[in-house]
């Protein structure tokens, strides 16, 4: 599990079983389950689209040092990781959108088809709205409604069982809000 006290190791090193989602490669069985994700949405009425799936540790490097640039480093702290402690690292994270580019990254993406239908059905698919509201003493983020993480679905579906809302305390690690 990756988070501001667990990196990457190495710290830029990439799965092999990458394939292409809509133009961002995401890990293989997280892309099958997001492929059935975005279908059982597509029924529902509801058009989800990828925003941002796999990124490099260089990616990484460029879109922090950017944040910091534009919010200073605490605030792009909160909201992005530095390069080697992402979950996009990874090929299991991606950040979903609506089509229209609706809220795209912003809170009230929550509030959007997109963003209620992933609230309501992730779990389902094997994923978990993994930086929630209110959990940055756990997670070191703020609330990001659009950033799935794929854990498989019996992680999935237990800890929606369980109302438990961060792979922290699901695992058992301890809070993670800074480095
Ligand atoms: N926005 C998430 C925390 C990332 O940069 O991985
Ligand atoms: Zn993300």
């Amino acid at each position: 599990m990756i988070n501001k006290r667990n990196p990457l190791s190495p710290i830029d090193s990439v799965s092999p079983d990458m394939v292409n989602v809509g133009g961002s490669p995401l890990r293989y069985q997280a892309a099958l389950a997001f492929w059935q994700f975005v279908d059982a949405a597509k029924a529902s009425g509801v058009a989800i689209n990828i925003v941002s799936g796999f990124r490099s540790y260089s990616s990484q490097a460029s879109l922090y040092e950017g944040y910091v640039a534009m919010y200073g480093q605490e605030r792009a702290d909160a909201i992005s990781a530095r390069p080697g402690y992402s979950e996009h690292q990874t090929g299991l994270a991606v950040d979903i959108g609506n089509p229209s580019g609706a809220c795209a990254l912003e809170e009230c993406f929550a509030s959007t088809a997109a963003g209620q239908f992933a609230a309501a059905h992730a779990h389902e698919f094997g994923f978990v709205v993994r930086y929630q509201a209110g959990m940055s003493y756990w997670t070191g983020y703020t609330y990001e409604p659009w950033h799935l993480r794929y854990v498989g679905k019996d992680v999935a579906l237990d800890m929606h069982n369980q109302r438990i809302s961060t792979l922290e305390q699901y695992y058992g690690y301890p809070p993670a809000p800074g480095y």
